[in-house]
């Protein structure tokens, strides 16, 4: 067991704690051993120099990325989180299912409110059957750009891979790189109702690479012994973009994905989605040179009106021993272009569960409730039409036409105390205007979404399936990283146009579709998936993109109680951040009373 120390604190003595615990959680099938660790993360602002400039932003114990979480399956973490930064912060565990347990989940205004400067909090972070890898962030603006880091979970003690165990590990972050003040530029431009920043580069383990200015010189550098395999845990932290991500000459056999064990493919590229991981194997079997690890966008917005991040982030895999290599790394030619939409298709399309005797899938086959949910890109309108977004409108987003509207306290102590006037429990499971979701220029009134908290309700142990449909309002369609807390699903479906309930779920996969808590909805299609509701608590839904996020792609899932302790949600901590800094949503400039915006909705 490791620890993290805080550079500033004094050093604490290593607690460690062996415990042998029941079935506590709904989650937890049999009695497993955890053990218990405890970190200091300490969040503060440091000096950072890349792409020839110099820039402040808030970390993790000074390092960017922040520090790796290890684990074994079933153990329990307490990190006592410390803000010496000067705004708020939460931290969110993403993948991790917290049984019962919302109140250590993060999403501001969602399960909690933001730890203020000055304060800490700790988090009790309860892993059950999550294996492989998952990581951390900031869950409060946009901050978890500069703070989020990898989680490892290893197999029980005594317990291996099913593959053969590696000879090495490493771990891959990706990230987006900013040279302006993220959060204070997000919150003009919500403000404004206009578009939010992009990224100048991508970074691999918190480097650019040898493609960008002033870079060359602190390229990640990752040593290998010739004959030897190991296994990558790659995390995709971009804030916006999937990322296409390739090793030159040489074979990925993906593994897992999200926490879970996938059948193992050989690949040449990997597609991954904001919030996803995946696990892949590489044996070091090439000429002894040095190979580079390169990683771009892959980018499914209209390329017409898109100007996305084309920097290719690049890292370099070198072979150790006596040899001369030359000048320059070979390149990786299987890398896919920005837009190669065939590319990112194929690496989805083969994504299997390993679905054998001692990884048995356990999909819901008698669904009790069924959504269908669109997910689109939409404008408030602004009048006079002067606001800085299309149309001299806001931009925002929406999942079934509801933009979703963060209130001033968290939905989980709202929820758990009863106190009404903070959310309304119906976020509709049907979209409440049909029209063809899929087709250029769709009409007026359904780009303008409806701005509030709206939350669904479920029963404990409800068996639930949701379609995810894309559509093209504002001819602004593309992928989005669908995210759920507090649960992984299975993804069953997947497909282009307009869902059809009675063809497409013909051709669900029920005997080995991949388990994930983050799923791509493709470009104007759908994806439908299942999971069974037997996690009470308060867990957010959202797209990973983080503009989407932030323009109210995101709505809030509250599975009630199942009847005993171990099916209810906990009580709280004793101790919560208090919510003293309202919240300041961009929708608070805008004066819904407005008579022209009224009538929109009037009928
Ligand atoms: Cu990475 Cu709300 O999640
Ligand atoms: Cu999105």
């Amino acid at each position: 067991m490791e620890k993290t120390s805080a550079p500033a604190a004094s050093i604490v003595s290593e607690l460690l704690l062996l415990l042998v615990f029941l079935a506590a959680g709904p989650l937890l099938q049999s009695p497993v051993e955890g053990v218990v660790h405890y970190h200091d993360f300490v969040l503060r602002e440091k000096n950072f120099t890349r792409l020839c400039s110099n820039k402040s932003m808030l970390v993790v114990n000074d390092s960017f990325p922040g520090p790796v979480i290890r684990v074994h399956k079933g153990d329990t973490v307490y990190v006592n989180v410390h803000n010496q930064g000067d705004y708020g912060i939460t931290i969110h565990w993403h993948g991790v299912k917290q049984p019962g347990n919302s109140w250590s989940d993060g999403p501001e205004y969602v399960t909690q409110c933001p730890i203020q400067p000055g304060t800490n909090f700790t988090y009790e972070i309860i892993f059950s059957n999550e294996e492989g890898t998952l990581w951390w962030h900031a869950h409060s603006d946009w901050s978890r750009y500069s703070i989020h880091g990898a989680i490892v979970v290893y197999p029980v003690n005594g317990t291996t891979y099913p593959f053969p165990t590696p000879d090495g590990e490493e771990i891959i972050v990706l990230g987006s790189w900013y040279e302006i003040n993220v959060n204070a530029v997000v919150d003009e431009d919500l403000r404004t109702g206009g578009d939010t920043p992009r990224s100048v580069a991508y970074v691999i383990n918190g480097q650019p690479g040898d493609f960008c200015n002033c870079s060359k010189e602190s390229t990640y550098r990752w040593v290998v012994d010739y004959g030897k395999t190991y296994l990558v845990r790659l995390v995709n932290a971009a804030m916006n973009a999937e990322l296409f991500l390739a090793i030159a000459d040489h074979n990925l056999t993906v593994v897992g994905m999200d926490g879970n064990y996938v059948k193992p493919f050989v690949t040449g590229y990997i597609m991954i989605s904001p919030g996803q991981t995946i696990d892949f194997l590489l044996t070091a079997n090439q000429t002894l040179g040095h190979y580079y690890i390169v990683a771009h966008q892959y980018d499914t917005a209209r390329p017409d009106v898109t100007d996305y991040d084309q920097m290719n982030a690049s890292a370099i895999l070198m072979y150790s021993g006596n040899y001369t290599a030359p000048g320059i790394p070979i390149y990786p030619s299987q890398l896919p272009a920005y837009e190669n939409h065939t590319a990112g298709d194929a690496f989805v399309a083969r994504l299997r569960s390993l679905a054998n005797e001692q990884y048995p899938v356990d999909v819901p086959m008698n669904v009790t409730t069924r959504m269908y949910i669109t997910v689109s890109m939409n404008q408030i309108l602004c009048s006079p039409p002067t606001c800085a977004g299309i149309n001299g409108n806001r931009l925002a987003s929406s999942m079934n036409n509801i933009s979703f509207l963060n209130p001033d306290m968290d939905i989980l102590q709202a929820y758990y105390s009863n106190l009404s006037g903070v959310y309304t429990p119906d976020f509709p499971s049907w979209p409440p205007t049909m029209y063809n979701f899929t087709e250029y220029d769709p009409p007026f009134n359904v780009t303008v979404p409806i701005v509030a908290t709206k939350v669904m309700m479920l029963n404990y142990n409800e068996e639930v399936e949701i379609t995810f449909q894309g559509t093209e309002t504002l001819n602004a369609s593309e992928d989005h990283p669908m995210h759920v807390h507090g649960y992984s699903f299975y993804v069953v479906g997947s497909g282009v146009g307009n869902f059809n309930n009675v063809t497409d779920s013909l051709t669900y996969n029920l005997v080995d579709p991949v388990q994930l808590n983050t799923v791509r909805t493709p470009k104007i299609g759908w994806v439908t998936i299942r999971f069974k509701a037997n996690n009470p608590g308060v867990w957010l839904w959202h797209c990973h993109l983080d503009r989407h996020l932030s323009w109210g792609m995101d709505t809030v899932m509250i599975v009630r109680d199942g009847g005993t302790p171990e099916t209810s949600l906990r009580s709280p901590p004793p101790y919560m951040p208090k919510c003293k800094v309202p919240f300041s949503h961009w929708i608070r400039n805008f004066d819904d009373s407005d008579e022209e915006y009224a009538q929109l909705f009037s009928h």
